[in-house]
């Protein structure tokens, strides 16, 4: 098991990562010292893990909802839902709510959390890999609204994430190539040995090889959390994180986010990113083709939707990142040197606008 602390003073808390920590019953027990929890989770999940942590947590009073699959069920009604079983429940302060699942169920359960009594414990434990890698930390936590995703939630860090690299093992494969691209990510924004090793490496990860997936979980946590660790709250370095993001709203949107998982439109982001960057004239051609390689060979589409590059540009605009009328994106200075700037010549994206989503 590898550890690592994201350091927010008294807020701080550790990550566990490692292959069959949800087997070792002591150390569920020691993340949640609470008596009452609430065990959320849905209904592709809990068949499969439930079990184990209800078995680790034999001695607690454990009252579980479980929740229908999908993004869609990220919405305030079913916060509600989750409010309600507490409150019937009659759990008090020290209760504690565990999410297991993937990004869904961590951002609502997180949510939650932070609202109930004004905030009780809370606990990760992701099962996905883009859950693994990015959602379960930094304590970013909401759920939607019909005007947009993520648009109600609050910054609430979990006590400890508890990450089991085993539980990959029943992810459908194009979850876990939706994961490597924010792992991709990550090496693109500040680390080129990270996204040299993923060159090397990345048929052991999409062959779940269990030592390559631990150190790209870790490595990708650990940049996470420096980041979060110096802006929690995102008042700058933290954008860093959105790394082809606008781009990847743009194409969820357009495709009224059914066609496109949320990682899978990231790729295609990181590509447009790394695209404009070469414009404008701070990364190199073949730079731009090792990224695209590297999504091919993660198992990601690397073609942009034809949404056009006007609409694609409309949705950008409606983008959180947006300041003063202008959007900031997030570009490259090389691999692994990402930056955030609103200087760049509309011409230029404008022209990679068109070459990728179509006049
Ligand atoms: P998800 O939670 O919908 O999970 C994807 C699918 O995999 C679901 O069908 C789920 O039931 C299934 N699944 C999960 N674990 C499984 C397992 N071990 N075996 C088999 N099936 C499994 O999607 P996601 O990609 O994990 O998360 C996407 C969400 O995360 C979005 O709502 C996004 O907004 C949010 N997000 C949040 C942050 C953050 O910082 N809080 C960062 C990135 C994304
Ligand atoms: N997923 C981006 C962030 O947590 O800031």
């Amino acid at each position: 098991m590898q550890t690592l602390t994201v350091e927010l003073e008294d807020r701080s808390y550790p990550i566990n990562i490692g292959a069959g920590l949800l087997q070792q019953h002591s150390l569920l027990q020691a993340a949640v010292p609470a008596r009452d929890i609430l065990l959320v989770s849905n209904t592709t999940v809990a068949p499969l893990y439930a079990g184990a942590v209800k078995s680790a947590l034999a001695d607690r009073r454990i009252v579980e909802v479980i929740l229908p699959d999908g993004e869609q069920h990220k919405s305030l009604a079913t916060a509600g839902r989750v409010f309600d079983v507490l409150v019937a429940n009659r759990f008090g302060r020290d209760a504690l709510v565990l999410a297991l699942g993937g990004g869904v169920i961590g951002d609502l359960a997180g949510f939650v959390a932070a609202c109930y009594q004004r905030g009780v414990d809370f606990v990760q434990v992701p099962t996905t890999l883009l859950a693994q890698v990015d959602s379960s930390v930094g304590g970013k936590t909401a759920v939607n609204h019909p005007g947009g995703k993520n648009l109600i939630g609050a910054f609430y860090q979990p006590r400890e994430v508890l990450t089991d690299t085993e539980v990959l093992g029943t992810l459908p494969p194009r979850e876990l190539q939706a994961g490597l691209a924010e792992v991709i990510k990550y090496g693109m924004i500040c680390d080129l040995a990270f996204f040299e090793w993923l060159e090397r490496n990345i048929d052991a990860l999409r062959r779940l090889d269990a030592p390559s997936l631990g150190y790209a979980i870790f490595r990708s946590c650990q940049i996470k959390a420096q980041i979060v660790g110096r802006d929690e709250r995102e008042q700058g370095e933290r954008a860093l994180l959105n790394l082809g993001h606008t781009f990847a709203h743009a194409i969820e949107a357009a495709t009224g986010y059914v066609e496109w998982l949320h990682g899978e439109a990231v790729g295609v982001g990181l590509l447009l990113a790394a695209g404009l960057s070469q414009r404008l004239g701070t990364l190199r051609t073949d730079e731009v083709a090792r990224v695209e390689s590297l999504l091919k060979r993660a198992g990601l589409r690397t073609e942009a939707p034809q949404i056009g590059a006007a609409r694609a540009a409309e949705f950008m605009s409606i983008d959180k990142k947006v300041k003063s009328g202008r959007v900031r994106l997030v570009l490259l200075k090389g691999l692994g040197q990402a930056h955030i700037t609103g200087e760049y010549a509309d011409a230029a994206l404008h022209d990679t606008l068109r070459e990728r989503f179509g006049a």
